[in-house]
């Protein structure tokens, strides 16, 4: 079995939603550089204050500060084991930087439509308290915009809003796309359909984690 293995996929593929499960699967801790800089800019922390607007506008965080939040992370005694990256690395410049401290087994890209991203980022709803993640249309909370976990108002993320989600549709295609022919030719690739329900996606990463 791999257990250093990155999640590559536009937003909205169900890089997250994939992610916590087969990372529990693996046994490795699944790391977000998305959700650690989200954590950074609630707390109000100063990596939070430099990254809150790139995050806001769709944009990147610079790779300096990010590279250091991963370093930082793989570096915790859970990651030994490997670890499952979900939204890292998102460019070139980073795909290098984490072949020099790490080497990667497998790299799954999650493919998927962008009528159907759209679809998923306008009906994400995430909870503010615990960061449990809803969709409107394929994953309603029990109560309406309530968190089924703790009761709070569930609230919309910032670059979930259109002007955003279209400039993270193009921050990928330019920055983030060319990554998959960077993994094809190092034989790491596998690519995964991500229509369909989570549970039919899960069970493609499955086949090609092996
Ligand atoms: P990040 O948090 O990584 O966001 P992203 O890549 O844009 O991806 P998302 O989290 O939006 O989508 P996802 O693929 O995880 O989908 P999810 O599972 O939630 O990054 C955010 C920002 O942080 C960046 O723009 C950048 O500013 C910064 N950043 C982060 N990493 C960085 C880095 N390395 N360098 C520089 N900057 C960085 O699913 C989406 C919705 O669809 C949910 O509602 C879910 O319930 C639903 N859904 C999921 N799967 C299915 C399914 N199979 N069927 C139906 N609904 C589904
Ligand atoms: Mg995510």
């Amino acid at each position: 079995m791999v257990h250093r293995v990155v999640f590559l996929g536009p937003p909205g593929a169900g890089k997250g939603t994939q992610a916590s499960q087969i990372a529990r699967e693996l046994g490795v801790p699944h790391l977000s550089t998305g959700d650690i800089l989200r954590a950074a800019v609630a707390a109000g922390t100063p990596l939070g204050r430099k990254a809150d607007g790139h995050m806001r506008s769709g944009g990147l965080v610079p790779d300096d500060l990010v590279l250091e939040i991963l370093h930082e992370r793989l570096n915790q005694p859970d990651a030994r084991v490997g670890y499952l990256l979900d939204g890292f690395p998102r460019n070139l410049a980073q795909a290098g930087a984490l072949g020099k401290f790490s080497e990667v087994e497998r790299v799954v890209s999650l493919e998927i439509s962008p009528d159907l991203l759209v679809q998923r980022l306008s009906a994400r709803r995430i909870c503010p308290k615990c960061q449990s993640v809803y969709n409107l249309v394929t994953k309603p909370p029990k109560a309406t915009e309530r968190c089924d976990q703790d009761g709070a108002a569930l609230v919309q993320r910032p670059d979930d809003l259109p002007e955003a989600v279209t400039m993270r549709l193009k921050v990928y295609a330019e920055q983030t796309a060319p990554l998959l022919d960077f993994y094809r030719k190092r034989g790491l690739l596998r690519s995964v359909d991500a229509s369909g329900t989570p549970d039919e996606v899960a069970a493609r990463i499955r086949r090609v984690l092996g």
